[in-house]
């Protein structure tokens, strides 16, 4: 990969260690992936926060770099409420490592604001074409479909280093020629709520690494006619679910949905068709169908649900207004928890205090599987199709997919 003079002089060690080594990580990937040069970023979002996922070498590791992030940066999901640790009764020894890692993520002027919904934030704006380091694989499935924005999906050492020197390697999803559709996958029929996790978790083992091209219709058979009839427009909240679950059964980092996200919209590729290579996917109802209810466990047996969770990726002030109106004049039987960054519990605290009413918590800085404070429980129900995916594996519980509602019903005794 070609370098500046400028940055092989920073390579060089001419600008301190922590520089050093960040342009040293940057320049390898460069390497590895042929990038020609490096490209400035916007912002970036650090993955590897939880103590639970990083341990004590990660702490070691990050506790030896010094100096300032150049671009605006934030933090995925920490291990705990980083204010209460109580609140998910978190052990001592975990709260002070985990503090002890959000502290050090601080004085590099990382702002130290701990969500996968980066997006909401105030003041840390993205704009159509920008290019980004993030690190959150939902929040690189919205950053790069929804918004037009590019980023890889950067692991916890590069994000780091593109935040330290405000450049990251020219590869990937940076360049049109990557970002072109690699698999449609058709759905004729209506789509709502929790149906985008549930197409989500299926999409993701179909499209794999590629790019999938959604053709979302109503009716059986107006798919091909590319004419717009009858089109699904999904919400943000579902897209943001869509990305969010194929990044966790798949690998997906980027999708389209026809006249729907902005490249698409644009016409930036040829629009992918039957006539062409690409391969075409129909998911039909009966399909979803089979996702929802389906325990997931483990071992494949199917246990009582003891613990409810909605917040995967983080909830928006829309959704905190549908949980709090559903559980209106209700209370909860079991643990229900609902996970969203501060900043959006903090400018809703009236959604929060109405949902807290019936006995269920938000929980800001975490989720559930990058807190140790899931694991005690047996079966957990979730309406996120990326926490589907995630409990069993991450959690050692097991998982059950269903709407919002069925949640509720569930941490309410209803089901
Ligand atoms: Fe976010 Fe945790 Fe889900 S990081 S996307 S809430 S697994």
């Amino acid at each position: 990969m070609y370098l500046t003079k400028e940055e092989e002089k920073i390579l060089a060690g001419e600008e301190g260690e922590t520089l050093q080594k960040a342009m040293g990580i940057l320049a390898a990937l460069g390497d590895i992936y042929e990038a020609d040069s490096l490209i400035p970023i916007r912002s970036a979002q650090i993955s590897g926060v939880s103590y639970k996922t990083i341990g004590d070498a990660g702490l070691e590791w990050i506790s030896d770099l010094k100096g300032t992030v150049k671009v605006p940066s934030v933090l995925n999901p920490a291990g705990m409420d980083t204010e209460d640790r109580e609140r998910l009764n978190i052990d001592p020894h975990f709260a002070e490592k985990q503090i002890e890692i959000i502290n050090v993520f601080r004085s590099l002027g990382i702002r130290p604001q701990c969500t996968c919904t980066p997006y909401y934030l105030k003041g840390f704006d993205i704009s159509f074409g920008d290019h980004l380091a993030w690190g959150e694989s939902s929040a690189v499935s919205f950053a790069n479909s929804v918004l037009g924005a590019r980023t890889n999906r950067e692991g916890g050492p590069s994000a780091i280093s593109a935040a330290l020197i405000g450049k990251t390697p020219n590869y990937g999803l940076h360049l049109a020629e990557n970002r072109k559709p690699t698999v449609v996958i058709r759905t004729e029929m209506p789509l709502s709520g929790a149906d985008f996790g549930a197409l989500g978790y299926l999409a993701g083992k179909i499209a794999g690494s590629g790019v999938p091209y959604f053709e979302m219709t109503d009716i059986k058979g107006r798919s091909g006619s590319g004419d717009g009839a009858g089109m699904i427009v999904p919400g943000k909240d579902e897209l943001k679910a869509l990305g969010a679950a194929m990044a966790a059964s798949g690998a997906v980092a980027l999708y389209h949905i026809r006249g729907v996200t902005p490249e698409a919209c644009r016409k930036d590729f040829e629009a992918p068709s039957g006539d062409r290579e690409t391969e075409i996917v129909t998911i039909e109802r009966k399909d979803l169908d089979g996702v929802y209810e389906s325990a997931f466990t483990e071992s494949g047996e199917s246990v009582p649900t003891d613990l409810v969770t909605v917040g995967c990726p983080h909830c928006s002030a829309e959704e905190l207004r549908e949980i709090a109106s559903l559980l209106e004049g209700k209370t909860v039987v079991k643990e229900f928890w609902i996970f969203t960054s501060r900043e959006v519990a903090g400018d809703n605290a009236d959604l929060v205090r109405k949902i807290e009413e019936s006995g269920a918590k938000v929980v800001c800085d975490t989720c559930m599987v990058v807190s140790p404070a899931a694991d005690r429980f047996s079966c957990v129900r979730v309406n996120s199709g990326k926490a589907y995916a995630y409990v069993p594996g991450m959690c050692g519980a097991g998982a059950v997919f269903g709407t919002l509602k069925s949640c509720v019903d569930d941490a309410t005794g209803k089901r």
